[in-house]
Formats: C-alpha cells, structure tokens, sequence
C-alpha cells in the first residue's frame, strides 16, 4: 500500500520557516502576547506588531531579511468563537523585508511556497491586488497583479484574467482581481482615511482559497453583508466560500499631513493564518478540524461522550472550550495570570466561559487539567518553554476552575440580590404588559435597556466572576424573551471600557513603571534613573530603556544592548550606583517643552508618548532653587513622570540579582536595595 505523506500543522510550520531560511532570512522567536515595551495594546493581535520599529527604519539586530510564526491574541472576537473559522489564539506566520527585496521577489517566492513546497492547487488559489486611488495619488499595483500572472503561468495557468472587482463573472481559478483601500490597503489603523500623520502602511496583495469550485462563477451566497459586492459570490464575500490565507504588504508610503510620501525603505510585511493555511492543505473550511486539535478535541470527546461535528450546538460548545483553553495555556505560559485586571482578566473570562460551555457538553466536573496537558502536547515542539511551565499553568487554570465553580455555586444567591436592577433593567420604558414569573412570557424587547443589563452583569462579572453567559441563562430562566447578541454587545462595550482603562493604567505603569507609589516604590524608581546612566556610562550610549517594572520588592529594567554583560561591567555599574546614592544627590524636576529638553541632552527614550511640555527629573541639579549644594555636578537627567526621593542617600546598598536576555537586543536586569 502507498502511504501518503499528509503535513501537520507543526511540520507546516517548520516548513515556511525553513524555506524563508533558504532566501536567507533569519528564523526569530515569537514575541510575548504580552508586549514588551507597547503600552497602547494590551495584546499582540499580528505578526507585525512586535516588528513596527523596524518598519519604522530602526535596525534589527538580525539583519533585513526576518521570517517567523507569531503568536498572537484577539481579545475582540472572543463572541465570534463557535463558527468555523474564528478563534482568539492564532498563530501569523510573517516574512519581512527591512528596506530589503520587495514586489518580485516576495510574490515569486510566496508563490513558491505555496503552490511548490505546500501544494496548493493553483485553479484554486484567487489573487486580490490594489486597484489605485487616484485622490490619494497612489497608482494602481498593476506590477504585483502581472508578477502573479506569470507565477500561475509558470504552473500551467496561461490563461488567468486580471479584472477589476466590479466584473463578477470572473470566478475562474488563478484569476486576480482588483479591490480598493477597503480590502487591499493595509496600515495598523486600516483604510488610508483612518491613518493618523506619520503612519507606515501600503497596497497589499491577499492569496484566498476556494473551498468549493463546484459552485461555479455565477454562485449566488446565502449571507448578503455587503453590498458592494452585489449578490454574487466574490473572493472577500463571507459565506465561506473562500478563505484568505495571506496577506502581502508592500508598506512603501507614510501618511502625510496632505497626503502620501514614501518611506524611506520599501517593506515587506507577510502574515499568514498558520491554522487557515492548514485548513486550505486539508481542504476543510472548520479550522477545529487540522490536526494541531486533535488531542484537544479527542479529550473533550472522552469526557463529554459526545462527538464533535455531530450537532450544531454542542460543536460550537466543542469549539468555544477548545479555542479559549488553547488561549488560557498559551496566555499564562506569557504570565497572563487569571485575575481581574489588564490581560489576566481576558485569561479568566476564557476559562469560566470555557467551564460554563462545557457544562452545555455535559461536562460538570473539574477537566480543565486534562484539556490544557492536550494543549501542552499540541504545542510544546515548537513552544519548550510550555513544557517547563506545564506544572504552574495546569495549577493556575485548575484553580480558576474550582475558584468559577464555587461562585457558581453562590451564583444564584448573588444574582437574587441583584433581581429588582435586573427587572428594572428588563422593564425599562414601562412594558407594564409584561409578566415576568412564568417561563416563556413575551415581551416587547425594544423595552430592555441593555445598557443597564450589560452593567449589572459586568460589575457581577468583576466581583464575583461570573460570565455573562450565566447571567443570561438567569434571565432566561426569569422567563424572558430577549435578545441575547444584544446584550453580549452591550456586554462587550463594558468590556471595552474597561480594557481602555487597563490600557490607561498599564500606560502610566509603562511611564513611570511603577505599580504603587510606596516608599519603597519611590526608591526603586530613583535607582531606576541611576541604573539608567550608569549602564550607558559602562557600556555605551547605545544603551536606552526598553521597559521598567516596579514593586516594592524590587526594580525590573530592559534596555536595548546586544551582549550579556560581563560579571566586570555588572560590578562596575553597581559601583556607579552605589557611589551616587553615597553622593546623596539632591532630586529636583521642572517642566519643559520636549524639544528644549533634548537640546539640553536630556533622556527619553519614547518620543511618541510624549506631550510637548514634559517634566524632566534631574538628579543632582544645582540649578534648582530647592536644592542645597550648588557645587554637586549634575548626575542624569531624563523625562519622567515621577515619583522620586529628595536625595539619593539612605536608599540602602543597590545589588544586581540577575541579568538575562529579554527579547532580540534587548537585557533584562532585576536589581534590589538592600
Ligand atoms: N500586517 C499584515 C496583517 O496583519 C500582514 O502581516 O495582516
């Protein structure tokens, strides 16, 4: 018998990896989930998140030629998990080029890849490319559609058609189509009119699979969403037909103050869906189905005694468990801890969705364990450190299961408590027509104030970590007939205000990095500044602040440097801190615009974060009135928010505990007073 050789999902990997390596690319790690060093996000949702300086024109440490398989989070579509194709974790696979090859190279290799090395037949494989904007001034990618044109020829296809997306009656494998800024311009803030001055983004060009050519050119889809495309089924329509597999983003331009100027290097910015990539190779829309979920989907079959695939709604429970405990493992082994706050509160509203999901599979007792040890199995070729971290990650998403299980259980009692807001709520506009004891009652749903609902299931939610799933079976169970989607919007809206604030808080903790303002916190932000100046007087002036943390216990500071220090440079910058808490230098600040203060030669390190008036913390400043020894010379001065001490003595004895790699280029130093 002839064994055929079927690629999984980790091999897939591996395989673009390697191949990116032969056009000598360089193969990096993913990034965290958790940025370093971006405090506008609380996630990485794309591959080319953690690579936008470099886009920008900083260099990379590894050269202009990146490939990599990013891991990323989707904190937004977690209600769009249960279809066949959405899921908050997902990984990108990315090949970049840092002002190096560009158009040609990138879509002869692509094609390569994809049709050579992958398979991919090619009669099923659609092009989009941008048709231009003439307002915008930006031409017609008429280059990357003839560059496809003559890869598909290459493979036998003479006869593919470029069309412009307005002709419909082009659904003809290999044929490539033109799209405007809606579908194929890419920036991180999306079509060219939403792109704030300063901003790097491009046309791109999307690769899409077709899942079902049997339906023909003329196929009518069920799911009208947009109208733009008419009735007829085309390659961005949703109904499932087609499946984007990748984008190619030629990133040559920067939004100006009256329009487009080009960067001064010409990117490329590739991210493809490893998991959609797989689907199109085994030819299944339900990306549930490749075989990275196999175990998972296995040991939830085990212990529910069901199948999947067999009824609509326990497959879309299988899949809202299998997508948010893959996310959990994956978000704590980047130390996103279940907890209310920042990126630990998406980490435990996956799991009490996922335990409350599971119970519609029948599944009532503890699972979690044996679902994410699947996980680890799943991932840990390409992810060793889940391994290391197995035993702490399975504790931590046991625990949040026994803690969602005991509020369960007090669930109803706290839901009592809060009855009368929720009839309000339900009420509101006076449906005095309805009855609300009996099951089934109907009322008129324009009188429900979501609004109001979404709070009180919110706050329920934040104090007692009860999901708004179990909220709306509440109120089903009250014997009301609502909307459900509605009240998840609502829900989510909440949810969204509150991430804002997350996002708020982790910016001012990124600022000043510090988690308190305890006496202890202050101190450690003071011998922050020094550490700052004495790594730069040690090793360089290539030497900038990347990230801090703070807590009373101790001082985490990343700085961009490319080796690991020497045990001589460590006790030489200890001895340079040290020496300048001995001095007990005064502490002064003063506010001033940002431009004189670099005039002045003073540090800071995140020129976008600033406001034009920023206060400048100067150690050692016999300028300032308050300070006592005119004599002192100044030791650093940088832009910072403060808090700081008045004088650097009687700060203790600074001692560094470890220094480590952080990211590429990047050093991570922990350090205590003692
Ligand atoms: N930046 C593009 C995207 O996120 C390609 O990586 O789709």
């Amino acid at each position: 018998m002839l064994l055929t050789f079927i690629m999984n999902t980790n091999e897939l990997r591996t395989k673009y990896l390697k191949y990116f390596e032969t056009k000598r690319h360089e193969i990096i790690a993913s990034a965290s989930l958790l940025p370093e060093n971006d405090p506008t996000t609380l996630f990485t949702g794309s591959g080319m998140q953690p690579m936008v300086p470099y886009l920008l024109g900083e260099s990379h440490p590894k050269g202009t030629r990146i490939v990599d398989s990013q891991k990323c989070f989707r904190a937004q579509d977690i209600d769009e998990v249960g279809d066949n194709r959405h899921t908050t974790f997902f990984e990108m696979l990315g090949n970049w080029s840092l002002g190096d090859y560009f158009k040609k190279e990138q879509i002869e290799w692509m094609a390569g890849f994809i049709f050579d090395e992958l398979g991919l037949d090619p009669k099923r494989v659609y092009i989009t490319c941008f048709r231009g904007n003439e307002m915008l001034g930006i031409p017609k990618d008429s280059e990357a559609a003839e560059l496809w044109q003559a890869e598909y020829a290459k493979r036998g296809l003479t006869d593919t058609k470029i069309i412009d997306f307005a002709e419909r009656n082009g659904m003809q494998g290999g044929n490539i189509f033109y799209y405007d800024e809606s579908k194929n311009w890419w920036s991180r803030s999306g079509k060219p009119a939403n792109m704030p001055e300063g901003e790097p983004g491009g046309p791109d060009t999307e690769m899409f699979w077709d899942f079902a050519p049997e339906q023909g050119a003329q196929h009518l889809h069920g799911d009208i969403d947009n109208e733009t495309w008419g009735d007829v089924c085309h390659v961005n329509c949703d109904c499932g037909r087609f499946m984007e597999i990748g984008n190619n983003v030629f990133m040559e331009y920067q939004k100006t103050a009256d329009g487009f100027a080009k960067l001064p290097q010409q990117n490329v910015d590739f991210g493809g869906g490893l998991e959609r990539i797989m689907a199109a190779k085994i030819n299944n829309p339900d990306v549930f189905m490749i075989d990275i979920f196999d175990e998972i989907r296995e040991s939830l079959q085990k212990l529910s005694d069901k199948t999947y695939g067999e009824n609509e709604a326990d497959t879309y429970a299988f899949r809202v468990v299998m997508d948010h405990l893959r996310a959990a493992v994956h978000l704590i082994s980047d130390e996103a801890f279940p907890s209310n706050k920042d990126q630990g509160y998406f980490t435990r509203r996956l799991i009490r969705r996922a335990v409350r999901f599971a119970s519609n599979l029948g599944i009532e007792e503890n699972f979690i364990g044996a679902v994410a040890e699947s996980v680890i199995k799943a991932y840990e070729g390409a992810y060793p450190a889940l391994r290391d971290k197995a035993d702490t990650i399975i504790k931590a998403m046991e625990e949040e299961e026994k803690k969602f299980r005991k509020a369960l259980a007090r669930g109803e009692k706290e839901y009592k408590k809060v009855e009368n807001d929720i009839l309000a709520a339900l009420d509101a506009g006076g449906a005095k027509q309805t009855k609300i004891t009996k099951i089934g009652t109907k009322i008129n749903v324009a009188n429900i104030d979501y609004q109001a609902l979404a709070k009180i299931a919110f706050d329920l939610f934040q104090t007692h970590g009860l999901p708004v799933e179990v909220f709306s079976d509440f109120i089903t169970k009250l014997g009301y007939d609502y909307d459900e989607m509605e009240l998840l919007a609502a829900f989510d809206e909440h949810v969204k205000g509150h991430q804002e604030l997350s996002r708020k808080g982790a910016e001012q903790k990124f600022k000043g990095g510090l988690a308190d303002h305890s006496d202890m916190s202050v101190k450690y932000h003071t011998a922050t500044h020094l550490l700052h100046i004495a790594l730069r007087k040690v090793l360089g002036e290539h030497v900038q602040q990347k990230g801090s943390n703070i807590t009373p216990k101790r001082l985490r500071f990343d700085f961009s440097h490319p080796d690991k220090m020497t045990d001589e440079e460590i006790d030489e910058v200890t001895r340079l801190v040290n020496g300048a808490i001995a001095h007990n230098y005064s502490v002064s600040f003063e506010e001033i615009p940002v431009d004189d203060a670099y005039k002045q030669g003073v540090i800071g390190f995140f020129p976008d974060k600033y406001d034009d008036v920023v206060k400048v913390y100067t150690i050692g400043d016999p300028a300032y009135p308050g300070n006592a020894n005119p004599d002192e010379p100044t030791f650093s001065r940088e832009i910072c928010g403060g808090p700081h001490v008045e004088h650097t003595g009687h700060m203790g004895t600074f001692i560094i505990t470890k220094e480590e790699a952080c990211s590429a280029g990047v050093r991570r130093i922990k350090a205590v007073l003692k």
